[in-house]
């Protein structure tokens, strides 16, 4: 097997493409998109953003201490692109995409209504790390549309909800399933034992 080196760079692909909803009073909510982002941690759940210091959302985010990470689909591509390319300095990008700002449970910042996952988070600790800020924060709350919710078991549907994959500047639908947490180790039904 042959492979080509090259130098060092941002190569962890696909990622989400989120939109973090910023700002505590009207006159300051924004919608950031963000890539630098996951989670970290599973209890206390926690996940983290990455933002640049020049960026609008950054000193909104800092100043306030809690963002909600609102996760987006296909119907949201659009949008999710262009609070990528356009600043909250020269936008209401919640009025210019026509999204719903929705109060949060347990912080003051809005989620957008139309995400289908909208996860609820204060900052915990921010380190600079060179070109970018990471915010690492804690969830507070998680809130599912219910239209992508199994009636019978409340699991949220993936495929139904059409999540946005992002990788190098593309974006993507999720495709098939092909595989499932474990399945390398189950066992195969109807498979006779060795004599
Ligand atoms: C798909 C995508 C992913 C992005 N990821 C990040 C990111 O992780 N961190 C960041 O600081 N900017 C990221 N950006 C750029 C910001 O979203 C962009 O600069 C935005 O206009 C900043 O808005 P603001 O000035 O209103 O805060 C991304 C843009 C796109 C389109």
């Amino acid at each position: 097997m042959e492979k080509v080196q090259w130098k060092a760079g941002t190569m962890v692909y696909p990622l989400p493409a989120v939109m973090v909803s910023c700002g505590i009073d009207e006159e300051d909510w924004n919608i950031i998109t963000i890539s630098w982002t996951g989670t970290v941690n599973t209890d206390p759940a926690m996940l983290y953003i990455s933002i640049r210091p020049e960026r609008h959302s950054y000193d909104i985010v800092k100043k306030t201490g809690e963002f909600v990470l609102n996760l987006t689909n296909k119907e949201l591509a659009y949008a999710t692109d262009w609070c990528g390319v356009k600043s909250g300095r020269d936008f209401n990008k919640f009025k210019e995409m026509k999204l719903t700002p929705m109060p949060s449970s347990l912080i003051k910042t809005p989620m957008i209504a139309e995400a289908p996952i909208s996860i609820e988070c204060k900052v915990t600790q921010i380190i600079p790390l060179g070109t970018h800020d990471m915010f690492l924060a804690k969830v507070m709350a998680v809130h599912a549309d219910k239209q992508y919710l199994d009636p019978e078991t409340g699991a949220f549907n993936m495929q139904k909800a059409g999540l946005i994959a992002y990788a190098h500047g593309m974006y993507y639908e999720l495709g098939n399933q092909i595989g499932k947490f474990g399945f390398s180790v189950k066992k195969k039904k109807g498979r006779k034992k060795k004599k």
